[in-house]
């Protein structure tokens, strides 16, 4: 196992990372708050983990609420399941919840414990690779709204972020790839060895080699450590690790919510952002080339899909949390492995990245 910390005073916690976690008693004492414990998962997730998970947890009351799978049930409808659960079984304020899954059950577990009596204990076991490398780290929590996504929520730190490796072994190839998305993004924003590494690791990673998750993981999880620790809030360098979100988002947006998955919209995301940065003279040819070249190596689209007009596509990132004062904000590139955010792109150039 390997431990890191999210630095945040007081709120600081760890971030468990090994194969067989899950059954680990220890790893999770700590952190309950009390001996109620109401562990949210989706139907898919349970039957492979929801027994032990439950297991783990001696000498506390446990109740579970099942939810629906999908993006498409990321909603506040969805979510006032988690409070008719908790209502129900009487949880006290020293209750714990327990997010068992992907970035979809831990946004909304999360964002739930922000909420019941104004805030829980809560813990985060991801089970997909883009929840343990990204979305279980540095406490953004919510839903999604049919006008935008992840328009409602909390910044609500977790007590522990427990991944068990072993559970990406029943992941559904293109989920894999889509946490690989997250993975390269580290690499472009911030990393440019940990991209050559990538690069050369892809195959392996692919092919779920134990020792290159095992660091993948550790080195996406250790680069969101050190930014969510420098800036919890996104009033600065949080900001780089939208890096394709933008553009990403209104994929997610205009195609429906669970058509294109997270991040497979964010893989061609990166590639638009690439491409702009190479418009405003940032990045090279070849650069851009090879930010293509890795996401497709990675099994992500390249493009966004064709019946996405330019016209929709500004209609939706206008209305993405980056932007500012009715200023589009944007992550680019300056070169591989260096990012930086910007309000002064020319109109001309975006339009013809989106053509
Ligand atoms: N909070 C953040 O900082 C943050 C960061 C990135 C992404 N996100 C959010 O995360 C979500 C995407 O997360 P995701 O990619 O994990 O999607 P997801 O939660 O939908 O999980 C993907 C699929 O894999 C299934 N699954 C989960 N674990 C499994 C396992 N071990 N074996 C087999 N199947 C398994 C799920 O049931 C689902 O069908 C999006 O809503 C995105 O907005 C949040
Ligand atoms: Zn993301």
């Amino acid at each position: 196992m390997h431990t890191l910390k999210v630095d945040l005073g007081s709120r600081s916690y760890p971030i468990h990372i090994g194969s067989g976690l899950l059954a680990e008693a220890a790893l999770y004492r700590p952190h309950l708050a009390g001996a109620q414990v109401l562990i949210v998962t989706n139907e898919t997730v349970a039957p492979l983990y929801l027994a032990t998970l439950r297991s783990a947890l001696t000498d506390v009351t446990v109740r579970e609420v099942i939810l629906p799978d999908g993006e498409q049930y990321k909603t506040l409808e969805v979510w006032n399941q988690i409070f008719d659960a908790l209502l129900t079984a009487r949880m006290s304020r020293d209750c714990t919840l327990i997010a068992l899954g992907g970035g979809v059950i831990g946004d909304m577990a999360g964002f739930a414990a922000a909420c019941y009596q104004r805030g829980v204990a809560f813990i985060q076991v991801p089970t997909t690779l883009l929840a343990q490398v990204d979305s279980s780290v540095g406490g953004k929590t919510g839903v999604n709204h049919p006008l935008g996504k992840n328009m409602i929520g909390a910044f609500y730190q977790p007590r522990a972020v427990i991944a068990d490796t072993a559970t990406l072994a029943t992941l559904p190839q293109r989920e894999l790839s889509a946490g690989l998305a997250e993975v390269l993004k580290y690499g472009f924003i911030r990393d440019a060895a940990f991209l050559d590494w990538l690069e050369a690791q892809l195959p392996a990673l692919l092919a779920r080699e134990p020792a290159a998750l095992a660091h993948a993981i550790r080195r996406s999880c250790e680069v969101k450590a050190e930014i969510v620790a420098a800036d919890e809030h996104e009033s600065g360098q949080r900001a780089l690790l939208n890096f394709g979100h933008t553009f990403g988002h209104a994929i997610e947006t205009g195609t429906g919510y669970g058509n294109w998955l997270h991040g497979e919209a964010v893989g061609a995301g990166m590639v638009l952002a690439a491409d702009l940065s190479a418009r405003l003279g940032w990045l090279t040819a070849e650069a851009l080339a090879r930010v293509r070249r890795v996401i497709a190596a990675a099994g992500l689209p390249v493009a966004p899909p064709s019946d996405l007009s330019a016209e929709r596509f500004l209609e939706l990132m206008a209305v993405d949390k980056k932007v500012l004062n009715g200023q589009l904000r944007l992550v680019l590139l300056q070169q591989l492995g260096t990012a930086v955010v910007t309000g002064e792109v020319a109109p001309e150039l975006l339009r013809a990245t989106l053509d």
